[in-house]
């Protein structure tokens, strides 16, 4: 006989969005339950997505800096030798520490983590199937869907694993590629495309699109295409990926181009297919409460309440950018929803940012939206050639562009590529939440020398006053 235990809300689903949506549950004295099937809390964020690639992104900066700036600075290093397995072993260490940590916050937060694969088996149960088969089933008066997303599929290229892999296999190639062809030049694919090409393979990127990163300010993207260029990345802009074929020892690939002519084929060791990702819902039993996803697979949501009532859902299985962070949001403002009758997410101050170098970070609009828009808008930029810290360090490539409401001044849009422009966006982040006009920043005084002046000498720029250019 299957046991039953009622809960307030329970969150299927342990990534940024369901393990967030659990600890903020706990905190507002909600009896909560986590249901996550994998053997570690984190999701694909933390497992095999955000946390583990940038262990390597960073481990392969340093790689690549030993064995080129390092010489520049004065140092002198044998050539650097790669010790792969060292360098995923350290990788899968930290990831372990961070998973680890979840249960803690899980534990101190008095959340239970219900272990198996959870479904929906009608209005407030869930069932779960825990690995050896067992099923308990859990009463809720909340149920949200925090199930996230899976690598999109391409007809014609089957995903083995071995030498065709998504972004869960480009985190642990056996070796380091003599031929990496990357298919689709979005964050994934450009994040671990870097990695391989910093640790030593020739890489490809085959694109449908005639630019690189949809979604980032186009002048920021082609300064973008041409530092990863000048790496060494190639790009086959414009054509589009049909099929591969593969052997031991490699794949080849097919790809027309968009504009038309004579398909072409291209041949490499192992290929990565990151085209994007699509929500997870399989298997959840979304049909017993009457919910039916979208064309795409997105679960409709108004205010994360989905089409059954007190069913809810947030992160990548909704509508929006498919973002940790974004997930993360989504997390508090439902539970604050469930707990207290209301919660809110600007989804315009939902921060992007490519975690490779240089690294491109950006928040709010770009200037093809604004255009789009119609709304007249002025710009300040500066470029980090110009930045003190950023000249010290030998990083100047890449800039910060502010765009301002032409009338009122408020910013719209902060775009940055360069050094360690991740780390500084959430400034715009924090000054766009109060809706602070560009001289606002312009105004603000800031340490120096950092990198952070650049973001404030391109806000001066808005009104015609950057000092260091
Ligand atoms: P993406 O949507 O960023 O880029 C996919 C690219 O593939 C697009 O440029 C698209 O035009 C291209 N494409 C689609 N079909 C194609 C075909 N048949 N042939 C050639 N090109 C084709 O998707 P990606 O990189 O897979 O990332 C998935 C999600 O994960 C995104 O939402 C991304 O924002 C998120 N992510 C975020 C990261 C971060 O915040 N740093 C890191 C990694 C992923």
């Amino acid at each position: 006989m299957a046991e039953t235990t009622t809960y307030d809300v329970v969150i299927i689903g342990g990534g940024p969005g369901g393990y967030n949506a659990a600890i903020r549950a706990g905190q507002l004295g909600l009896k909560a339950a986590c249901v996550e099937g994998r053997a570690t809390l984190g999701g694909t964020c933390l497992n095999v997505g955000c946390m583990p690639s940038k262990a390597l992104l960073h481990a392969s900066e340093l790689f690549a800096a030993a064995g080129s700036e390092f010489a520049t600075l004065g140092i002198e290093v044998p050539a650097p030798k790669l010790n792969l397995g060292q360098m995923m072993k350290q990788k899968a260490d930290s990831v372990g520490q961070l998973t680890k940590g979840i249960e803690f916050l899980f534990k101190k937060n008095k959340v239970d983590w219900v272990k198996g694969f959870g479904r929906i088996a009608g209005p407030g149960k869930v069932e779960v199937t825990a690995e050896g088969g067992a099923v308990t089933t859990l009463e809720a008066k909340h149920i949200v869907i925090a199930t996230g997303s899976e690598p999109s599929k391409l007809p014609g290229v089957e995903v083995d694993q071995q030498r065709i892999v998504d972004s869960t296999g480009a985190l642990s190639l056996p070796d380091v590629p003599k031929h990496l062809i990357v298919i689709g030049a979005g964050i994934i694919g450009l994040e671990l495309g870097s990695v391989w090409r910093r640790l030593g393979a020739q890489v490809t990127v085959v694109e449908y699109l005639d630019r690189i990163t949809p979604g980032m300010d186009a002048e920021v993207a082609k300064t973008f295409q041409r530092s990863l260029t000048k790496q060494g990345v190639e790009f086959k802009l414009g054509a589009k990926v049909t099929g591969a074929t593969t052997s031991k020892k490699g794949v080849t690939l097919t790809y027309e181009p968009v504009a038309g002519g004579a398909a072409e084929t291209i041949e490499g060791d192992y290929v990565l297919l990151a085209i994007g990702r699509r929500p997870y819902t399989e298997g959840l039993g979304l049909e017993t409460v009457g919910v039916t996803p979208d064309k795409r697979g997105f679960v409709e949501t108004n205010h994360f309440q989905t089409t059954a009532a007190n069913v809810w859902a947030i992160g990548d299985v909704t509508h929006g950018p498919m973002l940790a962070h974004k997930a993360e949001e989504d997390a508090v403002a439902v539970i604050e929803t469930i707990a207290r009758g209301y919660g809110h997410v600007d989804y315009n101050l939902v921060p992007s940012v490519v975690y490779t170098s240089p690294e491109v970070a950006w928040v709010g609009k770009t200037e093809e939206q604004l255009k789009e828009e119609g709304r007249a808008y002025k710009v300040g930029k500066f470029p980090f050639t110009a930045n003190s810290r950023a000249k010290i360090n030998h990083e100047t490539e890449g800039f910060v562009k502010v765009l301002a409401d032409a009338a009122t001044d408020e910013i719209l849009g902060a775009h940055a590529i360069g050094p360690q422009v991740s780390e500084m966006i959430g400034e715009y982040c924090v000054a766009m939440a109060f809706r602070a006009a560009s001289e606002d920043v312009a105004r603000t005084c800031h340490p120096h020398p950092t990198r952070s002046e650049a973001m404030r000498q391109a806000a001066m720029g808005v009104e015609g006053w950057t000092m260091q250019a």
